[in-house]
């Protein structure tokens, strides 16, 4: 098989698909990129002139679609004819939990994995090397490989179809996404052909050294990706569990994971307590693994694993109980402010993000919700909040408690509490005392992202809860 790759196809145009082929787009000039999506209106966003309108938010990637898009690197919805004219083709579908059937609730959904590999077998042509990019369980190269495999079999002798398949996981975070493409820690890649490995290599070397490129064996490199996730959770479930014993005791939990980190073997990165981790992936592949544990029979280790995810869910229903005491007990029909929507700064991304729970136990509590985020937009917001039973278990329309602020102001005006969800730099310039001034009193802020800076207050009548701030500064008042 050639190692020389001129064309490359990307099934999937969501946060991975998009973001990543914009990269090798721009670093590999003399490749052919194309995106192909079966969601047409996302593709029309892809190639929307108007770069506001792009269907991901990510810093840096405006400039880079504005550089390639249609030199080469090509967004469109005709499958058959991409995957057909492409020596390479990538699989970045989403890979959900599955809701219903063998697994429900922990196995991940691989109905969209399977689709592209059908695809892939109808309409290449020639040697297609297949590169996994979405997580999936360890051993999805053995679905990928039978269904190729399977389409050969009808084929004349003489045929020149062939297939090979790798494993390469996006280990990009949102928010960072450009900076992680072109900066990657490190590019892994699994596989057992020496040729379509180097294949693959030959792209990523064009920026990224080769000590950083990882050539595993398949099955290590599928469980890499798994383990990566669980592990960076594990370290939120971590910190936050201690956060919550801050508050009890004094301690600083900002102070006490400095001098945790500083030890070179622990790390000082992803030790932020917050109102816990949310983002598509963390939750989906714990519970991935946790399935795939109980299969193999690994009961204790699926049990470890899965009350990482439990600490998570406990964080944001204590910062609700916290919130909810700290206002007397209720917060029927009070106005709360909720800074941030989306599950971490500087992405659109609202899925799993802490806010859908904080703010679902708030409503059901019986409170009106004022919602700023800089990005994500009051439909994608009442989606999330959907499906919601007051405390005696009737349904109620959430649209008629939640408005969109677009100020600092108007999320301000006459609301008892402002609750900061999301670490938008913006939110750190928020003039503090202007906003008191508005608020009904007693007015509270809960800093679940330690933006504000305690000393700024000392002067004024706002009461400040600060997560895992165990001198507990609403004390100061
Ligand atoms: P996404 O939902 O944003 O995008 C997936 C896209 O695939 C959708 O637009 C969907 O329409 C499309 N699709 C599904 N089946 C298709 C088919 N048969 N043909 C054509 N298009 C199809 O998902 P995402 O966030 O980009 O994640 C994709 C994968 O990458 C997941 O497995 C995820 O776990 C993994 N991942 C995500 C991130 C992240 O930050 N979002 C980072 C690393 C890895
Ligand atoms: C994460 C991983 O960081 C990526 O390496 C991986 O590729 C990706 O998942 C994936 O597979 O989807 P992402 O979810 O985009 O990336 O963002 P993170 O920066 O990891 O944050 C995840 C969540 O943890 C956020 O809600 C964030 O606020 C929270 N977090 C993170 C903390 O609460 N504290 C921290 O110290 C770090």
């Amino acid at each position: 098989m050639s190692d020389e790759v001129k064309t490359i196809c990307c099934i999937g145009a969501g946060y991975v698909g998009g973001p990543t082929m914009a990269v090798i787009a721009d670093k590999c000039r003399y490749l052919k990129v194309i995106v192909v999506d079966l969601n047409k209106d996302k593709i029309d966003s892809w190639n929307n002139e108007d770069l506001t309108k792009l269907p991901v938010y990510e810093p840096g990637l405006k400039d880079l679609i504005k550089r390639c898009r249609g030199k080469n690197l090509f967004f469109s919805t005709k499958i058959q004819q991409s995957i057909a004219e492409s020596d390479m083709v990538f699989i970045s579908v989403n890979t959900p939990t599955k809701q219903t059937g063998l697994g429900a609730g922990e196995a991940s959904d691989l109905k969209y994995i399977e689709s592209s590999a059908r695809s892939i077998a109808e309409f290449a042509t020639g040697n297609t090397i297949v590169v996994e990019k979405s997580t999936i369980p360890v051993k999805t190269a053995e679905v990928i490989k039978t269904i190729l495999i399977s389409s050969q079999k009808g084929l004349e002798k003489n045929s020149t179809k062939s297939f090979t398949v790798l494993s390469s996981p996006e280990f990009l975070a949102e928010g960072t996404a450009i900076d992680d493409l072109m900066n990657p820690s490190r590019v892994l890649i699994g596989g057992d052909s020496k040729t379509s490995i180097n294949a693959l290599v030959n792209i990523y070397k064009n920026w990224v050294s080769e000590e950083k490129i990882i050539k595993t064996n398949i099955w290590s490199s599928e469980l890499s990706k798994l383990t990566a996730n669980a592990f960076l959770a594990q370290r939120v479930s971590s910190i936050n569990s201690i956060s919550a014993l801050c508050e009890k005791t004094g301690a600083d939990i900002r102070e006490v994971a400095k001098a945790v980190g500083m030890d070179y073997r622990i790390g000082r990165h992803f030790l932020k307590s917050g109102p816990g981790f949310g983002g598509s992936c963390f939750k989906k592949d714990i519970l991935n693994l946790v399935y795939i544990c109980k299969l193999y029979g690994l009961k204790e280790v699926a049990n470890y694993w899965e009350e990482v995810l439990k600490i998570n869910r406990w964080q944001q229903n204590r910062l609700t109980t916290i919130i909810v005491k700290k206002l007397f007990g209720t917060v029927t029909s009070k106005k709360i402010g909720i800074l941030g929507f989306a599950f971490k700064a500087n992405t659109n991304d609202t899925r799993e993000s802490p806010a859908i729970k904080i703010c679902s136990n708030l409503l059901i509590d019986g409170a009106r919700l004022s919602i700023y985020d800089p990005k994500v937009k009051f439909d994608e917001i009442c989606n999330n909040l959907k499906d919601l039973n007051n405390a005696n278990g009737n349904s109620f329309k959430v649209e008629d408690f939640i408005s969109m602020a677009s100020s600092y102001e108007e999320l301000a005006n006459n609301s008892d509490a402002i609750l900061i969800l999301t670490e938008w730099d913006e939110f750190k310039k928020i003039e503090w005392s202007k906003i008191a001034k508005l608020m009904r009193k007693p007015s509270w802020i809960f800093d679940c992202r330690d933006i504000i800076d305690i000393n700024d207050f000392k002067e004024s009548d706002l009461n400040i809860w600060k997560l895992g701030f165990g001198s507990n500064v609403d004390n100061l008042k």
